[in-house]
């Protein structure tokens, strides 16, 4: 969008080369993984079923309740078409390369689709010899998306990447043999993560030493979760930990201070036994908390971040299947964290100045002199008739204000703005405001 003092550096949205394949994915889906008629018959309830199974915060889910035959039917057409859907979105515009011999590991693989995700939307990768590491406690699930996969490859392109995939039936924290240039992990934190004992904050510090121990130096990570409220404050106090840990956001975060949107999330471990973390008296508190911004005016649960993208340009036959099962989508939501080891040091936990490095992105702002905003919100009409839509900047918890009748952004744009705050914050959710 050519504003004066705003430009659009990122969107969050599908490629072409993404939605023409998913425009096939439903005879890829008969060809490599027909229904019987019994199941055909069930589809849309099944679909329903495992919907409500999902999206409940229930504990007790079985451990592999993709094994059956209703649930990893209604998963392959109906969860993994979305959520290529919402990768695609992503990964299209993301700022990550993988070298000739690349190894990719990804967590809770499902139906590999983060793989298959990542072969529809960066085309360049086809050509790239890479080496996926799929695990999965559900080998079954491997399997189909397997088959699924390379049914999609010789459909659309009438070949097989040079990419060896290497499924094992493994939980997460399994040693590999490599380890891994981008890391992926979606949809599966909020499977277990709740089940482990402690605080959020002790939780996150385990889960990120696990997932670092999986990564090479330099290496790149990436979480994607549902945007619900718990799942968005477990990224939170990620990204955080994921800090702690020598990582640094990427994205969506414009900046790599504290997190202004952190949902219930609040710190890592409380303030007076940040000392004794690990047992190692000489542990810097500093690295437990990171710097503070402008945060949203005081209230229980701060608000969450997460984007929610429009489905109008996702295949008639993925809508159409969606609404015959109960469960109409106007917008897919999801939330997401970019981080890479050793991508950036933070100045303020006392490295010397020249081994800070920024981001790329920061780099890239710097140059351009703007400020970095991630747009989250919808439009909405502030009291005085102009339009308002919450973003997060490195000023902190943000409100983009533009005039009435001004093209709003997409949830998920990254903008870089030159223009100056103004010297009131919004007195209603306590946010900076921008002019737009
Ligand atoms: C909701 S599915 C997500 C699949 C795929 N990543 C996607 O986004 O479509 C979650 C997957 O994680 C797997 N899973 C859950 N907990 C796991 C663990 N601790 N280790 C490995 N896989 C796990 C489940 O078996 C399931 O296949």
């Amino acid at each position: 969008m050519a504003q004066t003092g705003v430009r659009t550096l990122e969107t969050l949205t599908p490629p072409g080369e993404s939605l023409s394949a998913l425009a096939v994915l439903e005879g890829v889906l008969e060809e490599a993984a027909p229904l019987s008629p019994k199941h055909r018959a069930g589809l849309r309830g099944d679909i329903r079923a495992l919907w409500e199974e999902l999206t409940s915060e229930r504990e007790h889910r079985s451990s592999d309740y993709l094994s059956t035959p209703p649930a990893l039917s209604a998963y392959l057409r109906y969860f993994l078409p979305w959520n290529l859907f919402r990768l695609s979105s992503i990964f299209s515009n993301a700022d990550f390369c993988l070298p000739d011999n690349g190894v990719v590991i990804d967590i809770g693989s499902g139906p590999l689709t983060v793989p298959i995700a990542l072969w529809m939307s960066r085309p360049e990768l086809r050509e790239v010899p890479l080496t996926f590491y799929c695990l999965d406690r559900v080998e079954r699930v491997l399997e189909a998306g397997k088959n699924v996969f390379e049914t999609l490859c010789m459909r659309v392109s009438g070949r097989l990447p040079p990419w060896k995939i290497e499924i094992r039936k493994e939980s997460f924290g399994a040693s590999l043999p490599e380890r891994a240039h981008l890391l992926t992990a979606a949809n599966v934190f909020n499977e277990f993560f709740w089940k482990e004992k402690g605080s959020l904050g002790e939780r996150a510090l385990e889960t990120a030493h696990t997932l670092m121990s999986y990564l090479r130096e330099n290496g790149s990570l990436f979480i994607m979760e549902p945007g619900d409220p718990r799942s968005a404050s477990l990224i939170s106090a990620l990204r955080a930990a994921l800090l702690a840990e020598g990582a640094a956001p990427l994205g969506p975060c414009p900046h790599s201070l504290s997190c202004p949107m952190p949902g219930v999330f609040r710190h890592l471990l409380p303030p007076e036994e940040t000392r004794q973390v690990k047992g190692d008296p000489n542990v810097a508190p500093s690295r437990f908390v990171l710097p503070p911004v402008a945060m949203p005016k005081k209230r229980d649960k701060f608000p969450w971040c997460h984007f929610g993208l429009p489905t109008t340009k996702a295949p008639a036959w993925l809508t159409a299947l969606s609404d015959e099962a109960g469960l109409p989508k106007e917008k897919v939501t999801l939330s997401f964290l970019w981080a890479a080891r050793g991508s950036m040091v933070r100045p303020s936990v006392g490295m010397p100045e020249s081994s800070a490095r920024p981001s790329e992105r920061e780099r890239r702002a710097r140059a351009g002199r703007g400020i970095l905003v991630r747009v989250v919100s919808d439009p909405f009409t502030v009291q005085d008739g102009s339009t308002g839509q919450y973003a997060c900047s490195s000023l902190g918890y943000t409100m983009l204000k533009r005039t009435r009748g001004q093209e709003p952004f997409d949830s998920g744009t990254l903008l870089e703005i030159t223009t100056s705050p103004l010297a009131r914050n919004d007195e209603k959710s306590g946010a900076i405001v921008l002019p737009s």
